[in-house]
């Protein structure tokens, strides 16, 4: 069956393209807040522009935090919208990693993870228990800085390596309801070692090499793996998928391939063509791109 998929350039704080409770799975990443790669995106918005100035002359924990915080304000207002946009029952899966960043000579860790689990309480979602995606790549860090060498031998200083992003689930309401023996949720079984392998807590899966391009690279894109497996444990073919961050279109793509319709938003039209090559794929179905102006 053809399969549908709409592509929004645009900013995902305001979603009035997608009516309320339509959606039945969010699967996204988001910018993650202090991670130097994302800095210069969050400065779009004027306060944390104003914030980075004053953080320049000042260099102080306080205006740190303010940082801080005001990024996840900023991401709550998309949290918000995927909320009104899931149906009951609906689930939404966020890809996260903490962040570390010295101030001062001071080291700080940012849990971003954390503060997302508050902020999508506070909105009316359960949290479920959610998955540690561990990428073997990362090397042990000593001080936060250069590799263990020498004194990395010797307590107490040294640091745990941040080797593990999470993938955070949580659902909209109560359980989905479904008739009994419903054919399209019966096709959309999965197996018994697929069960046993993706239900479990820890994920050990490489990340997307970050070779290619600039524009490919400046997405940080989660492997494709991940968003499939996403889609087949908490969707049924035939629903549609929701990724408010698109980057790369790597949503959609596993969405057109696992016979789920989907929706993204991406706010660098740059990423279009790039979004528009990775979905290239011999399956049927339709694209449909929006390009708002203003993106806002
Ligand atoms: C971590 S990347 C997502 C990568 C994606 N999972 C992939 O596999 O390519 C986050 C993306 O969200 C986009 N973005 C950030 N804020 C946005 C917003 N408010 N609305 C829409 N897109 C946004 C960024 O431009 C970036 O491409």
């Amino acid at each position: 069956m053809p399969t549908h998929h709409r592509v929004i350039i645009g900013n995902s704080q305001k979603m009035p393209e997608i009516e309320s409770g339509s959606v039945q799975l969010i699967v996204t990443s988001p910018p993650y807040p202090m991670i130097a790669m994302w800095d210069e995106q969050f400065k779009s918005d004027p306060k944390i522009s104003e914030l980075w100035r004053k953080l320049d002359v000042c260099a102080d924990e306080a205006t740190l935090r303010q940082i801080y915080d005001s990024m996840h304000e900023n991401l709550a207002k998309v949290w918000v919208e995927t909320y009104r946009t899931l149906c009951e029952g609906g689930i939404a899966c966020i890809n996260i990693g903490d962040a570390t960043r010295s101030i001062a000579g001071k080291f700080q860790l940012f849990p971003n993870h954390a503060r997302i689990i508050e902020v999508c309480e506070k909105i009316g979602f359960t949290t479920l228990p959610y998955i540690l995606w561990k990428k073997p790549t990362n090397k042990p860090k000593y001080n936060g800085k250069g590799a263990f060498l020498g004194s990395g031998f010797l307590p107490p200083n040294a640091y745990v390596t941040l080797d593990c992003e999470f993938i955070l689930l949580f659902r909209k309401g109560s359980l989905r309801r479904f008739e009994p023996k419903d054919k399209q949720r019966y096709d959309s079984a999965f197996t018994k070692a697929q069960r046993d392998e993706w239900f479990s807590q820890i994920w050990t899966l490489k990340g997307t090499r970050q070779t290619a391009n600039d524009i490919e690279r400046r997405t940080a894109s989660y492997p494709e793996e991940i968003a499939e497996r996403l889609i087949k444990m908490f969707s049924v073919k035939n629903e549609t998928v929701l990724d408010p961050f698109l980057g790369s279109g790597t949503t959609t793509k596993a969405a057109l391939k696992n016979d789920r319709n989907s929706i993204g938003y991406e706010v660098d039209a740059e990423l279009l063509q790039t979004i528009r090559n990775k979905i290239d794929s011999a399956k049927v179905h339709t694209l449909e791109v929006v390009e708002r102006r203003p993106l806002i």
